[in-house]
């Protein structure tokens, strides 16, 4: 569950957005957020995760309420961040894969999943820039979240890693909310269950149909 009521950011004299509302209803499934460049979408999600106004300066006004809570009181939520460095705590990949979960058997799978394997002893500066999203995503899939942000986080994985990763996120969306971000149409198209396309001072819910201009409708791209 989402409610925006009313809600205006802006980043000292910069205003990025007015009273925007929005409400979704459901505790899981796959939200997509599109709109151009510089519009707020990163910001919008910042909001909703609670780290504007705690940990980046900002002026927030109206409410926002996830599962009934204010953003800052939710705990189970994971972001994976467009500069994905910001996901990490910890040197290794195999430390920060413990900090979110135990649960042996998941690791593995996931981190199978991601080709990431055989990557536990390794230091995180030292991944590809591919493999750093790729374990922000891992740790996103891991961390038992009710609520999980993508920022821009598949553009930069090889084919067959995006494919494991979409199936693993959409699994995640049947018991969590999935809000992700992403320029390709033909992915939101494919998968997205709502599709919210950010305007000048609006969220507006799209239906899929209009995307067909965009987007291959015969064929699959992202068929997992
Ligand atoms: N910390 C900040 N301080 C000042 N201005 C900011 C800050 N973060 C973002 N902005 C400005 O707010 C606007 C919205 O930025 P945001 O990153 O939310 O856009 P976006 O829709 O995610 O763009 P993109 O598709 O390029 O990722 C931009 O004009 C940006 O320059
Ligand atoms: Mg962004």
């Amino acid at each position: 569950m989402i409610s925006i009521k009313n809600l205006s950011l802006s980043y000292g004299k910069r205003k990025v957005f007015e009273n925007l509302n929005y409400f979704y209803g459901k505790e899981n499934g796959l939200i997509c957020l599109i709109g151009p460049n510089g519009i707020g979408k990163t910001s919008l999600m910042y909001c909703i995760a609670g780290f504007i106004p705690n940990y980046i300066k900002a002026r927030l006004e109206g409410e926002i309420r996830v599962f009934g809570k204010e953003p800052t009181k939710l705990k189970q939520k994971f972001f994976v961040f467009q500069d994905v460095e910001d996901s990490f705590l910890y040197p290794k990949v195999g430390e920060e894969v413990e900090s979110v979960s135990k649960d042996r058997e998941k690791t593995v799978k996931i981190l199978r999943d991601l080709g990431l394997e055989g990557k536990t002893e390794e230091y995180i500066t030292s991944l590809s820039f591919g493999e750093k999203h790729k374990l922000a995503i891992a740790l996103a899939l891991l961390s038992d979240s009710k609520i999980v942000f993508f920022d821009e986080s598949f553009s930069s994985l090889d084919r067959e890693s995006k494919l494991e990763a979409i199936r693993d996120i959409k699994e995640l969306s049947k018991k969590a909310i999935v809000m992700l971000t992403t320029h390709d149409l033909q992915l939101v198209y494919e998968i997205g269950e709502e599709v919210v396309e950010m305007k000048t001072n609006c969220l507006e819910i799209i239906p899929k149909n209009k995307l067909e201009p965009f987007v291959c409708k015969d064929k699959k791209f992202y068929e997992v």
